[in-house]
């Protein structure tokens, strides 16, 4: 069996794959209530939980798996980019496992893995776009194999799911700010409150959302009797449009016509609905996990380890945690 294991931010998740790729069974644990009193993630306190509770639930893994600690043949997880403290709680334990039960590490990146955890569920041919779109990154990949991978574009500042928390905290809703702001947006009306769309017709594969929130809060500001559903609506339809359109630009200039998109602000329903229908009309194919699968979890690293499990392309337990995206841009896309 494979154990894979992720801790990259406030989620600590877990799972178990069979000798052929099959998902056995995961675990999440989520540290959003410890966070949420704090208006965002407190990294010190995420650390100290997984710390905690990653021994735990592979314990528990392992006992509703049916199976035993000696049963793990390799650990996959994730090295970075994330929060470097909880980071190094994964790699730890995990070169720890291994070293006792004399097993390989397999090094896995969480950025790819959100985009590769599609792979469970579907077959994508390659080349396909990649849109990578959570609270840390916004980032567009041209992907050509599952080791050719270029970065194309990426945020300027914050990235979409740190817009969906900051304008959350500026309305009073608490963290994390995406799932809420989506509920509230449904009783709203979109074309009440009309946010800008930055760079949305430039010619670059950029994003930028921190201009968003600033117009967020001027609005607020002019406007002290705001209704915050139509707050809401208008946010989430400016972001949904930047992202769908600049995805879709990004198909349409490489002549890809397919497209995965991932992370936490995937499971966004507006977004998702978007995607699919513009998809459709440019005859473009989008693919997105299933919800469950957008945020973090420990599935979507099995499903790279096991692939360079396949490849027996292991990591010296010398091997470090990173902080920062290793991806660097390539302009002579766009
Ligand atoms: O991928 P993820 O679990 O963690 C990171 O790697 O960052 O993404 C978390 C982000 C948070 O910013 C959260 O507000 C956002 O995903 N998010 C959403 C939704 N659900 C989670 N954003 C918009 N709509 C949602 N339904
Ligand atoms: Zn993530």
């Amino acid at each position: 069996m494979l154990l894979a294991i992720e801790t990259s931010c406030d989620e600590t998740g877990v799972a178990l794959f069979d000798e052929e790729g099959r998902l056995i069974k995961e675990l999440v644990f989520s540290q959003v209530d410890l966070h949420s009193q704090f208006g965002g993630i407190v990294p010190e306190i995420a650390s100290r939980k997984h710390l905690e509770i990653l021994p735990l639930l592979t314990k528990s893994l392992l006992k509703s798996a049916g199976a035993e600690i000696g049963d793990i043949k390799a650990i996959g997880v994730t090295f970075g980019p994330g929060l470097i403290g909880s980071l190094l709680v994964g790699v730890s334990f995990a070169k720890a496992l291994a070293f006792a039960l004399k097993i390989p590490v397999i090094k896995v990146d969480h950025l790819i893995a959100h985009l590769f955890v599609i792979f469970l569920e579907k077959k994508v041919e390659f080349p396909f776009i990649g849109l990578l779109v959570s609270g840390g990154h916004t980032a567009l990949f041209l992907i050509n194999s599952w080791e050719e991978i270029f970065l194309i574009g990426h945020t300027r500042d914050d990235a979409g799911g740190e817009a969906f928390d900051k304008v959350a905290k500026l309305l009073g809703l608490g963290y994390p700010g995406g799932p809420v702001i989506s509920e509230l947006a449904k009783k709203g009306d979109p074309e009440k409150v009309k946010f800008p769309r930055p760079l949305l017709n430039e010619n670059t594969f950029d994003f930028s959302f921190s201009g968003l929130k600033t117009a967020v809060v001027n609005y607020l500001k002019k406007n002290p009797d705001y209704k915050k559903e139509d707050v809401c609506a208008g946010f989430e339809e400016a972001v949904c449009e930047v992202l769908v359109k600049k995805t879709l630009f990004a198909c349409e200039k490489l002549k890809i016509p397919r497209v995965v998109v991932a992370g936490g602000v995937a499971s966004n329903e507006r977004l998702r609905k978007k995607l699919f229908e513009e998809g459709r009309k440019k005859g473009i194919k989008v693919y997105m996990p299933d919800k469950k699968f957008c945020t973090d979890n420990g599935v979507m690293v099995g499903v790279v380890a096991f692939y360079k499990w396949k490849k027996r392309e292991f990591c010296p337990l010398t091997e470090e945690p990173y902080a920062r995206a290793v991806f660097k841009k390539l302009s002579t896309f766009c």
